[in-house]
């Protein structure tokens, strides 16, 4: 992709990665990624607003070579690789350029790329710095979702940079959103991975935003938004008190009983007009999940007992529930056993930041028969009540 315009004297000259297929070898990207990286050209100064991954160097230096750059100043918002990881290559290209940084953030580069101290100008909160007609001015926002991130307004052209916050993996030769619905799931997506645990924290920082006057929010993966409302509002509804009445079921079954007690949970709860989404943790896109349990009312997790406790499966579904602490209210586990085991001590034990009120779980040993679907007909009744009772819907 060539650099492109975002305003007169604003240009991405960032990275399309397209073929990314997993991030921090953990999260799935289904639809590759961008390190978008800026240029603002003042009538003084030039300011690089954050780098590329380490893998695209070259591309931000063509792009850099292209658009004729002298940089006085490198932004960096976040010390993650994906943003920072050319930096000490422009610094050698532009050996007079200062990198401008939060406290945080400098003492980071500096244990990640041993750069010189002196490299550095510390920002803080609510400092502005003038490339001649344009001005910056540094928002610090902690935690989204490292601690030392901040933002950069552009006054004049009323561009907020976001980096991480707000953004998307998604790789598209569009700069700007062209098709919400198709930005909404992937920034959705992108929230439960990287942003949810820090719901608390983000409220703080969208407040802090909110008496900018905003006409573009220029994030550091996927589309530039030059509707700013449609990104800032979904972020007000996912980090918000508020659940949808739906139950997600991350499963998994070894000889089909689990399964069996799954299918008839399902069925129990469509039939009440619960929303239910099952996700068979042998195949599932661990992202999908993630993006379930933004706004589900409860978690039901079904594992069978396997060398005493859960299968090594529902284990880490646990785990990855409990780090990324979604704001559902209830919690239940269901499964088959052979001879006896700990699974429901084993996971309650493992979701211990969820601030949830837990179901009684349905432990069934063998194949599920008349008594076992009776109870678990009864979970379906009771947290279609607990929803009920909680959400406005009906
Ligand atoms: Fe895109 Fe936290 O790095």
């Amino acid at each position: 992709m060539k650099t492109v315009e975002v305003k007169p004297d604003i240009c991405w000259v960032g990275a399309i990665d397209w073929d990314r297929r997993l991030f921090d070898e953990l999260i799935p990207l289904p639809d590759g990624t961008s390190y978008n990286a800026y240029l603002i050209k003042g009538s003084k100064k030039t300011a690089l607003l954050d780098t590329v991954d380490p893998v695209k160097t070259h591309i931000l230096m063509d792009h850099l070579k292209e658009v004729g750059a002298d940089i006085d100043y490198i932004i960096a918002h976040h010390a993650e690789q994906d943003h920072s990881g050319s930096i000490p290559e422009v610094l050698k290209h532009y050996p007079h350029a200062k990198v401008i940084c939060t406290s945080k953030c400098k003492t980071m580069l500096i244990d990640l790329f041993h750069i010189s101290e002196d490299k550095f100008i510390e920002a803080k909160d609510g400092d502005t710095l003038s490339l001649g007609n344009k001005t910056l001015e540094f928002i610090h926002a902690p935690w989204v979702h490292w601690p030392e991130t901040m933002f950069t307004y552009l006054k004049e052209d009323k561009v907020l940079f976001t980096c991480d916050f707000l953004g998307s993996h998604l790789a598209t030769s569009n700069l700007f959103v062209e098709d919400e619905n198709r930005v909404y799931e992937a920034a959705k997506r992108y929230y439960a991975e990287i942003m949810m645990p820090f719901r608390i924290p983000i409220r703080k920082n969208l407040e802090k935003i909110s008496d900018l006057t905003i006409e573009i929010v220029a994030p550091s993966h996927g589309p530039v938004y030059d509707n700013p409302e449609f990104i800032i509002n979904a972020y007000r509804e996912w980090i918000s008190d508020d659940v949808k009445d739906t139950v997600v079921i991350p499963y998994v079954s070894m000889h089909g009983s689990t399964v069996a007690m799954v299918d008839y949970l399902v069925d129990a709860l469509m039939k009440k007009d619960v929303g239910v989404k099952p996700f068979n943790l042998s195949v599932t896109d661990i992202g999908e999940l993630a993006k379930a349990l933004v706004d589900a009312a409860t978690i039901v997790i079904a594992s069978p007992t396997v060398l005493g406790g859960a299968h090594p499966s529902a284990v880490y579904a646990a785990y990855l529930a409990n780090a990324l602490r979604p704001k559902s209210r209830f919690v239940s586990i269901i499964g088959s056993y052979g001879w006896g085991g700990k699974t429901v001590e084993q996971l309650k034990e493992m979701i211990k930041n969820l601030k949830v009120e837990l179901i009684e779980p349905v432990i069934i040993k063998g194949h599920p028969g008349k008594e076992d679907f009776k109870m678990l007909d009864e979970m379906a009744d009771k947290i279609y009540k607990k929803h009920k009772n909680i959400i406005k819907k009906r």
